[in-house]
């Protein structure tokens, strides 16, 4: 009997075809036989049966059954299984058994365990601890059949591993049991029966091997599988719907060892909404927000919640000052010196790439520069001076002789004389202590952004340092930064040490490519405890796929997802989430021109109109927080933390 067979629901009936003999049936059949069916089109060209594998198409696979649990299961056990990093078909079988056949069958056992005990103790030997155990469990068993708290049931299990190759199948089967063999499981080879194992693993709800083991129903409760699903904290801020089971996806990224993220979707997925919202959500808490936005698409956000907008250009009054010193010193690190090696990595990103005499040079200018200002490595000095400006460089940098100093000073001038004076050389007379801080860097061209952004970094960084306080960061379009080696440098440094400051990062991509291909990118991925991956696009997919180990499914429903659904990584779990804002969230956070037009036509109804209209009236954007509703559904398996097996040693 071949695979298929036993697949395919709609197999023609040759048996009764051989019972109908009249000629019209027989040309029915013939006819029939000729015809493609869904067999014909779904079956693999080829199924090859070895003693532990099978080769399906050029694909290898291999099941497991599960020969033995642990005595003590807690709920949610199975988690490493079902959440293992390599795609697995998992099927379970639950077969109840009838109370009653068990209730004799327990009897006869108890009475032998009891007799077994007795001998011992009369022959004067030790009870045996294990019958004395397996007792125990028989006891309580019965105990709990006969009033019905229980009920009793068979459960088989049965894993099948795909791999590409013979070595990746091997491999795979071995660390697999190894995963299995700490969950305090037996897990054997379906060795010589390969076939049969493999249909039991394909959803068709047929059992093939019946490799059963008895359980009860709340040691059967703990294998539900779909718990890893959940993600329900009790504190936090709701970030969206669980799209597998309708849940709340509840949680508080502060709880994480980090609480970084990233965010990566093609544009118009939703990234900035998801993000505003989280912004939004954490800010009725009492968490301050820092925006670095290129779109100046957070100003209805700020002006809403009253917070500070800052747009950054050459016009604007609002001046960041390159040189200003964090004042607050980490363990063992000199300030002035960490300093001077982020304002090289600024100057490098302002002039180019400088040869090793020409670095050395500017080194030496730095220095000088926050000397003539009686700065030193003194803290002392540091909080007592004002800091210097570009100009200082730039002067000190004139009256050199070195010879590098002269290119360095052409290089430079534009930043101190031309028209990018206006942003660079001005003392500092900004304060980000509003609740919502939004940098906007829109109108400046598109090549001094990258710069800004980093300026900006570095002064949100120098005054996060100053006083601790809970906050996020958000930086939109993150890959600016990627582009050149010094600041991916810099983003990167900033996201590995932002939890010692109370500080989680956000990093926002649509140039998912560009992130992926640095090695900082990379490095600021791992260190970011939440991930989120919304719509990806053909180009980028299998990048990310591989970085962030999706399955073959996964990618394709990305590719396909819709505005605001995607995948939430936090730890280890995972779960598809549909972001939901209430309305008046979306009214403060869409981008949407159509809404947005319409809003403001609301707004500039005359006054008489908005008071015969009660909908109107509610329209002045004032806002509320939105209370976190208590999760109406769980799938979780039951709240007891252990449950005995008690069939274990019977
Ligand atoms: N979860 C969502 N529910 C409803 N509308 C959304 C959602 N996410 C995004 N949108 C809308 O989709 C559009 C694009 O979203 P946006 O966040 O600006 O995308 P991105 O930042 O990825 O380019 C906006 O008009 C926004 O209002
Ligand atoms: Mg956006």
């Amino acid at each position: 009997m071949s695979i298929l067979d036993n697949i395919n629901p709609f197999k023609k009936k040759e048996n009764q075809s051989n019972q109908n003999n009249s000629a019209s049936d027989k040309a029915a059949l013939e006819l029939a036989n000729g015809m493609i069916d869904i067999q014909d089109a779904i079956a693999p060209g080829a199924v090859e049966t070895d003693f532990n594998y099978i080769v399906i198409d050029g694909w290898f696979y291999r099941t497991l059954f599960v020969s033995g649990y642990p005595r003590f299961v807690g709920a949610n056990w199975l988690n490493s299984v079902v959440n293992y990093e390599h795609s697995l078909d998992i099927s379970m079988f639950y077969y109840p058994i009838r109370s009653k056949d068990i209730l004799d069958d327990l009897r006869r056992k108890i009475t032998e365990f009891e007799t077994q005990r007795n001998i011992d103790k009369e022959s004067g030997r030790i009870p045996d601890a294990a019958i004395q155990a397996a007792l125990e469990d028989a006891q309580s068993l019965q105990d709990q059949l006969v009033k019905g708290a229980e009920k009793f049931f068979q459960i088989s299990f049965y894993i099948t591993i795909p791999a590409q190759t013979l070595e990746e199948l091997n491999y795979v089967t071995s660390d697999l049991m190894q995963t299995l063999a700490t969950l305090l499981l037996i897990p054997k080879i379906a060795s010589l029966q390969m076939e049969d194992a493999f249909l039991s693993c394909i959803p068709q709800g047929l059992d093939k091997l019946m490799i059963t083991r008895n359980m009860d129903t709340t040691s059967i409760a703990t294998t539900f599988p779909f718990t890893s699903s959940m993600l329900s904290s009790d504190e936090g801020i709701m970030y969206g719907i669980n799209k597998l089971n309708n849940s709340l996806v509840i949680f508080d990224r502060f709880s994480m060892p980090n609480s970084n993220s990233v965010v990566f979707a093609t544009s118009g997925s939703g990234k900035s909404y998801l993000v505003k919202l989280e912004a939004l959500r954490y800010l009725v808490q009492g968490v301050e927000i820092i925006i670095i936005d290129p779109e100046a698409e957070y100003k209805n956000l700020c002006k809403t919640v009253g917070g500070n907008f800052i747009t950054f250009s050459s016009r604007s009054q609002n001046k960041l000052n390159p040189f200003d010193l964090s004042l607050s010193v980490e363990e063992n690190e000199d300030v002035l010196d960490s300093k001077i090696t982020i304002l090289h990595a600024l100057i490098k990103l302002m002039i180019g790439e400088l040869s090793p005499t020409e670095d050395a040079t500017l080194d030496r200018a730095l220095t000088e520069t926050y000397r003539i200002k009686g700065i030193t490595k003194d803290p002392e000095t540091q909080v007592r001076n004002e800091p210097p400006l570009m100009e200082d460089l730039y002067k000190i940098l004139q009256g050199s002789n070195e010879p590098d100093a002269r290119l360095l000073t052409d290089k430079l001038e534009r930043y101190v004389k031309g028209s990018l004076s206006g942003i660079f050389n001005s003392q500092s007379n900004i304060s980000i202590d509003s609740k919502m801080t939004v940098f906007s860097v829109q109108d400046l061209e598109d090549v001094l952004k990258p710069l800004a952004f980093f300026l900006i970094l570095d002064f949100i960084w120098t005054k996060i340092k100053k006083d601790l306080r809970k906050r996020i960061l958000i930086v939109e379009e993150a890959w600016y930064l990627m582009q050149r080696e010094d600041s991916a440098k810099f983003l990167y440094g900033l996201v590995k040490r932002a939890r010692k400051y109370f500080l989680g990062v956000t990093c926002i991509t649509q140039d998912v490519d560009d992130f992926l291909k640095t090695p900082q990118g990379l490095a600021v991925i791992t260190n970011s405890s939440i991930i989120i991956l919304l719509k990806q696009v053909d180009a980028s997919i299998e990048s990310v796929g591989k970085v962030f180990n999706l399955s073959e499914g996964e990618k394709r429903r990305l590719l396909s997802a819709g505005i605001g659904e995607g995948i939430f990584f936090a730890g280890r779990n995972h779960v598809w989430i549909q972001v939901k804002a209430s309305d008046a969230e979306h009214k403060m956070i869409t981008t949407n021109p159509e809404e947005i037009i319409k809003a403001q036509e609301l707004k500039n109804q005359p006054v008489h109109n908005i008071k015969i209209d009660n909908t109107i009236t509610q329209e002045t954007p004032t806002y509320k927080p939105q209370q976190i509703p208590t999760p109406q559904t769980t799938l979780e398996a039951p709240s007891n933390p252990t449950s005995t097996n008690p069939f274990k040693s019977i």
